[in-house]
């Protein structure tokens, strides 16, 4: 049977590749992207879908709950995947106040708005609300110890996996009390097409292709875990198919590394394009191989984050065993993918940097 899905975030990051992803796999289904258009939203990112019989968007706020109960209402939405939020770490230190209004009273908004429309008549419709959180929720890992298992305590330590944690702990509630019919997946950190320019993996690609220093934090030595993001968005099409309701599934990627090694082999793998493709110099004249230099040479330490979680490791296991969840990406092809996409879409990244 085919369904209607209201994507929340759908002109960001995640958001964007899960509705292509989705478009691609589920054609009969209907697609209402809904996004406030933040500077991590960009309709571009949806251009090939707009026009689209089954694919439409709006453009709102989560925060607003006439927009969202008219849209759930005139769409006839029957399932929610809730990727909206406020997601980069560094700006949650700077200014918290827009994370709890988007990730904490967004997310209660839409729950709200919900339940009305789904349980608020006289008999309840088939539903279900898919709320996209983070592995940043159970704080941080020393070295040696258990990656984190849905078991694992939540321990949040910035102001944004405080307001990621506040939403998970309203989700579940909204299960418990007014038997929403929801699921929840906590991921690692993801990468691939349409990543925003500010975060890791994108900020070092178009750095090193504009000459432009690669700022790692500290010594470099914190670990993180990467996810190709169609892994991710196989994995939500998994929980939303097979989980069980009131459920909280991990995704992940099985695949740490610290930030000084990534950047490393960025930087590698881009001189390597170059060595191989002698046009790359002509389009990318800043980099350093396109001037016989190593990328390496711009790797740039900075000052520590404030509070800087150490490592972060996703425990699938419970993924891999009640849905069949494995990642289909290796880190190497999930990277030569990226750096494609990237060489390839010019035209999107650059008009989001200033340099
Ligand atoms: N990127 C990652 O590696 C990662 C890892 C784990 C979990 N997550 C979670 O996945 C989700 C998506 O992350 P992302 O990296 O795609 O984020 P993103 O910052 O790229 O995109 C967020 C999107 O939400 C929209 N938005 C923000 N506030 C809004 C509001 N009030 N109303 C409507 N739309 C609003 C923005 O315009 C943007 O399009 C987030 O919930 C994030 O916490 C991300």
């Amino acid at each position: 049977m085919s369904k209607t899905l209201l994507v929340t975030g759908a002109a960001g990051f995640i958001g964007a590749n899960f509705v292509h992803y989705w478009a691609r796999s589920h054609p009969q289904d209907r697609l209402i992207a809904y996004d406030a258009l933040t500077y991590a939203g960009n309709l571009a990112n949806l251009d090939s879908l707009q026009g689209q019989p089954n694919f439409s968007f709006v453009h709102a706020d989560i925060c607003d709950y006439d927009r969202v109960l008219a849209t759930l209402r005139e769409h006839a939405v029957d399932t929610v995947v809730h990727f909206a939020a406020e997601s980069h770490v560094d700006r949650s230190i700077t200014g918290p106040d827009a994370f709890i209004e988007t990730n904490v009273v967004g997310t209660h908004t839409l729950l709200k708005a919900a339940r009305e429309v789904w349980l608020g008549g006289p008999s309840p419709l088939a539903h279900r609300f898919h709320h996209v959180s983070t592995d940043e929720v159970y704080g941080s890992l020393a070295a040696t110890a258990p990656a984190f298992s849905e078991q694992h305590r939540y321990e949040p330590n910035s102001p944004y996996s405080a307001s990621k944690a506040a939403s998970d702990h309203l989700v579940r509630a909204y299960h418990h009390t007014y038997g929403l019919q929801v699921t929840t997946s906590n991921c690692s950190n993801n990468y691939g097409p349409f990543h925003f320019p500010e975060k890791l993996i994108p900020l070092c690609i178009t750095n090193i292709l504009r000459g432009l220093p690669l700022p790692v934090y500290g010594d470099g030595s914190n670990i993180r875990d990467w996810l190709y993001v169609e892994d991710h968005c196989r994995g939500i099409e998994l929980v939303l198919e097979q989980g069980a309701v009131g459920e909280t599934y991990n995704i992940g990627g099985n695949n740490e590394w610290s930030n000084l090694a990534i950047v490393e082999l960025l930087c590698d793998r881009l001189d390597a394009r170059f060595a191989a493709d002698t046009s790359l110099a002509g389009r990318f004249p800043g980099a350093p191989a396109a001037a016989g230099g190593s990328a390496r040479d711009l790797v740039t330490f900075v000052e520590d984050r404030a509070g800087h979680d150490w490592r972060y490791a996703i425990d699938a296991r419970k993924a891999a065993a009640e849905l069949g969840y494995a990642p289909v990406e290796s880190f190497e092809s999930g990277l030569e993918r990226t750096l494609d996409w990237f060489l390839g879409n010019e035209d999107w990244w650059r008009p989001l940097l200033s340099g």
